[in-house]
């Protein structure tokens, strides 16, 4: 069925020039971008998406990472498209992800892995909500 999901392009994939790269890969797998734009994180934004990392090890690092340089926020839509994206972006550990995945081509940093991207429909909705309102969303339709 169809599904909506969230993506970003993390401030390692901005800063390396991956951004065109990235939609390519997504646009002609067919699916469809939704919604796009470029922000700089705060740190209140930035720890209201990563809430369930608080407490871990690795929060602080995440937090300085990720509100570092400027990411790439989109909504993509097509069939399947939460698990689809998540196969294409590859293991959170790059050391793990198979060659022919964004980050299994671009990453081998645990902490910096150039892309996010939501792991169930119920993240997505949440995920997408942070940055987009519903109305800065555009339907397949209204791209023809
Ligand atoms: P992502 O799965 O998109 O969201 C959580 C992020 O935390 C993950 O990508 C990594 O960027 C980061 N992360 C996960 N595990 C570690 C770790 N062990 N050390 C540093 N960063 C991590």
């Amino acid at each position: 069925s169809i599904q909506r999901t969230f993506v970003m392009i993390k401030p390692d994939g901005v800063r390396r020039n991956l951004i065109g790269e990235i939609i390519s890969r997504f646009e002609k797998r067919g699916l469809k971008i939704i919604g796009l734009k470029m922000v700089k994180i705060d740190r209140p934004t930035a720890e209201r998406l990563y809430e369930e990392h608080k407490g871990k090890s690795f929060f602080e690092e995440l937090i300085s990472y990720i509100t570092s340089g400027p990411v790439v926020c989109m909504v993509i839509e097509g069939d399947e498209a939460v698990s689809v994206v998540r196969k294409m972006i590859g293991n959170t550990d790059p050391k793990e992800a198979p060659p022919g995945t964004i980050r299994g081509d671009y990453a081998l940093s645990k902490a910096e892995n150039v892309i996010h991207a939501s792991d169930s429909e119920e993240k997505a909705k949440r995920e997408m909500s942070i940055f987009f309102k519903e109305e800065e969303l555009v339907t397949p339709l209204a791209q023809v």
